[in-house]
């Protein structure tokens, strides 16, 4: 992927209104941990409705180096043939992970306590992301640093070979270092125990349960979250339908809020309470958000949603709530800034270190398209006045949900907008902008 690709740009036009119905494509992070338990399993894992984007893509190709044999096919449907707890093979080659964060810190957390030497690549914007907050609890379990860089990809890193139980008080709200540290306690003997103050997204907690490991979580006095995790349990293959993704319906959900005389049905959400809160957030701004049918896939609740045209008014998001936003501020800012009166998003330092700078993503986003946007400290406040001017040029710095903000942004702006990269999109929902055409929204490359 190249930044500034002039090939991968494009021009956003206002639209009219939206209709139709669109099924949300898988969900990525379940996609990851499927891929990394089913590789950690005996016997054939089937996974039904893998998300096929280039970040799994990369978990999946890292998995196979590791010796994992898993297959495909073009219906999204994927066998794999696991290599056991603690079987990862010595990878041939340096392990390039794209633009993938997730697909970095659990693989780190995997090889971690497995006697393996890995050289994990990256590209610009991965290898500028911190990856200290779990190599430094990692060094703890035995993990060595052969090509330190800062912290930061490309990385040399050996595994322990005599690996220490784990005892780590989270201090960042992070799904990636918990799960990094879960997935390496499952290859150290001994209980490993990781204390969650705020709770973030639990998928690998709920997978694991599915797939047989000895995983207890109970609350502390504070009221943290402690999980306990017995290793060496061998795990048992599992046929998996992964839902599909809110932070990706998320992009739609707004869509048919901010656009008038708009209604769409998107099927296929996970309403998991960790990933779903957005929704929460839309309604208390006034949105009009029916849900039209609730079921259940691979443990996690989903849903039908049927959304229509809605004032939506300011909001005041508490940095409490923002681990359980964390992937929805981009595409919230634009709601906002479609709202009437102002918003205030507090808490948001971690937006910082996502696969570009999205505290000011938002910010030049909706500054350079006539919204009134500042920052106090580590807040947002968002003047909505209920219209966007447009005319900017956006640069979606290899971040794929600042390339799918600005198109959302663009769909009722006063003036075109050009967005300077959209092969980022990729990474996490390839066949957006054909979904985006299909329910009425105009662009044109570039
Ligand atoms: C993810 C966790 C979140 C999120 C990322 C996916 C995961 O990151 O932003 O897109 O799958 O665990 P942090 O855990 O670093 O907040």
């Amino acid at each position: 992927m190249q930044l500034n690709n002039k090939n991968n740009a494009v021009i956003v036009y206002q639209s009219n209104s939206l209709h139709g119905a669109i099924r949300t494509p898988s969900d990525k992070s379940i996609s990851h941990r499927a891929l990394i338990l089913g590789a950690l399993c005996l016997g054939e894992t089937t996974i039904k409705n893998l998300l096929l984007s280039e970040d799994v893509i990369n978990t999946a190709e890292a998995l196979r180096q590791f010796g994992a044999n898993i297959n495909i096919n073009k219906d999204a449907e994927c066998k794999i043939s696991g290599i056991g707890i603690g079987g990862l093979l010595q990878p041939e080659k340096n392990i390039y992970l794209g633009n993938s964060g997730t697909s970095a810190r659990l693989l780190i957390g995997l090889m971690s306590s497995c006697e393996v030497l890995v050289k994990f690549e990256g590209d610009e914007s991965l290898s500028n992301r911190p990856m200290n907050r779990v190599l430094s609890p990692l060094q703890k379990v035995g993990l060595e640093i052969l090509e330190d860089n800062d912290r930061k990809l490309p990385l040399t890193l050996r595994g322990a070979t005599m690996p220490v139980p784990i005892y780590h008080h989270l201090t960042i709200p992070s799904a990636q270092v918990k799960t990094a540290l879960i997935l390496s306690a499952l290859n150290i003997s001994g209980t490993s125990t990781i204390i969650e103050p705020i709770k973030t997204r639990d998928h690998t907690e709920n997978l694991l349960k599915l797939f047989d490991a000895d995983i207890i979580i109970n609350k502390n006095s504070d009221g943290d979250d402690v999980i306990k995790i017995n290793g060496l349990v061998k795990l048992s293959p599992q046929k998996i339908d992964i839902p599909g993704d809110p932070s990706s319906a998320a992009f739609f959900v707004v869509a048919g809020l901010i656009m008038p005389n708009s209604v769409l049905k998107i099927t296929n959400v996970m309403t998991n309470p960790t990933r779903a809160h957005f929704i929460d957030v839309l309604n208390r701004m006034g949105a009009n958000i029916k849900i039209a049918k609730t079921y259940s896939k691979c443990g996690e609740d989903v849903c039908d949603l049927e959304v229509t045209s809605s004032e939506l008014k300011g909001i005041i998001i508490t940095k409490e709530e923002a681990p359980s936003l964390i992937d929805e501020f981009l595409i919230l800012s634009v709601a906002a800034a479609y709202a009437k009166g102002a918003s205030r998003f507090c808490g948001l330092s971690e937006l910082r270190v996502k696969e570009s700078n999205r505290f000011e993503a938002i910010i030049n986003m909706l500054s350079s398209s006539g919204v009134s946007c500042r920052n106090v400290g580590d807040d947002i406040v968002i003047d909505g006045k209920g219209e966007v001017i447009g005319g900017s040029e956006i640069k979606t710095n290899l971040d794929h949900r600042t390339a799918m903000a600005s198109f959302i942004l663009g769909l009722n702006a006063h003036n075109k907008i050009r967005i300077d990269d959209i092969s980022p999109i990729n990474t996490s929902f390839p066949g957006f902008t054909q979904l985006y055409t299909q329910i009425g929204g105009i662009y044109k490359s570039e």
